[in-house]
């Protein structure tokens, strides 16, 4: 049994990364069904816009937990509609910071802001956050994610977002430092906003802006001390026994591992396995023993599954819960 799958303190968080096609959303739905059928309560959760973690369940699913199996319960996220709430969320919070900045016209910034790069993975970043804050309704919760990219970038926010923060809390900082400066001077600055009286602030335990970024700092370092803690989280790498797969495993584990987020299994799937020797599939076999026993060299630190290539698409619950059974008990490749 793969005891770092399993919740130990607290609830368990699973992230399924892999290029794309490789068997991300197989090996996620499958380690779920494995996890649920052994009593824990799981949540699968579906990352990836392009969803198809319904496809392979073979049911609907939406942007809600719905019930599969007893334990276990599915949801796909809905990218269109965290991205729209984001931004209403950032929307409102600035409206507030800036009360006296009448003149700048939000809505306009913030139509531009959506279409902005970047804006996904923030998105992205606010729904796992909100997963993880009632994580303690589950016993694992699996994340299938999309394709290697985006994921890093995802898993990538909270180091960057915290280095940001520290950057403009020392900013900030400095500005209300000079407003202290001036108010010695010429006294408080006051302001009529909609017929009210406003005092700009000058000290940071009533300036806005300095509470709004202490706020998102604990948000941000929440997430942060659950992915980057190895008794929480452990990420799952996908792969086919192909060289591309496996230099973006390499290159995802190096950075992973510079962002301290916790890389514990290699999953090289679709390993074709012959009874009898094919003539015509020798040099891809050879192909695939090559790569397999590099997999070895570079990952010979860590644990590794090994699954076949299937004649049939691994698809609902007697497949999965068969698949399943393997990731989470065979004995790895040494
Ligand atoms: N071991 C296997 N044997 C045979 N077919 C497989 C196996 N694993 C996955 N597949 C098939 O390969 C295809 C891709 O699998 P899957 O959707 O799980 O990959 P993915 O990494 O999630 O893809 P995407 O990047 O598009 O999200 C599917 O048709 C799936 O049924
Ligand atoms: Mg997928």
């Amino acid at each position: 049994m793969r005891e770092y799958l399993l919740p130990k303190s607290g609830f368990r968080v699973l992230f399924v990364i892999g290029k794309g096609g490789v068997g991300k959303t197989t090996t996620s739905a499958s380690l779920s069904v494995a996890l649920a059928e052994r009593g824990y309560r799981t949540l699968i959760v579906s990352l990836d816009p392009a969803h198809n973690l319904g496809d392979v369940f073979m049911t609907e699913l939406n942007d809600r937990p719905r019930q599969l199996e007893e334990n276990l319960y599915a949801m796909e996220l809905d990218m269109e509609k965290l991205i729209k709430s984001y931004l209403k969320h950032l929307e409102d919070r600035m409206r507030n910071m800036y009360r006296y900045l009448t003149v700048i016209n939000l809505e306009k910034y913030f139509e531009v802001l959506s279409f902005s790069p970047g804006i996904e993975e923030y998105a992205t970043l606010e729904a796992i956050r909100d997963i993880l804050k009632g994580g303690n309704e589950w016993d694992v919760i699996v994340f299938d994610t999309p394709p290697t990219g985006l994921t890093l970038r995802v898993l990538a926010l909270p180091r960057v977002s915290l280095l940001w923060v520290e950057k403009l809390s020392e900013l900030r900082a400095k500005i209300l430092d000079r407003r202290r400066m001036i108010e010695k001077v010429q006294g408080q600055r006051k302001f009529i906003v909609d017929g009210k009286e406003m005092v700009l602030p000058s000290r940071a335990e009533e300036d806005p802006v300095m509470k709004e970024l202490k706020a998102y700092r604990e948000e941000i370092e929440f997430v942060n001390s659950i992915v980057t803690d190895p008794d929480r989280t452990s990420v799952v790498a996908v792969m086919n026994p192909e060289m591309l797969p496996l230099y973006e495993t390499e290159r995802a584990y190096e950075t992973l591992k510079k962002f301290k987020i916790p890389m514990k299994l290699v999953v090289i799937n679709k390993v074709i396995e012959l009874e009898e020797d094919i003539p015509k599939l020798r040099v891809k076999i050879e192909a695939q023993r090559k790569v397999l026993e590099k997999v070895r060299e570079s990952f010979s630190g860590m644990d590794r599954v090994e699954i076949p290539m299937f004649e049939e698409e691994p698809r609902g619950m007697e497949w999965l819960r068969k698949l399943g059974g393997l990731v989470l008990e065979s004995r790895g490749d040494t």
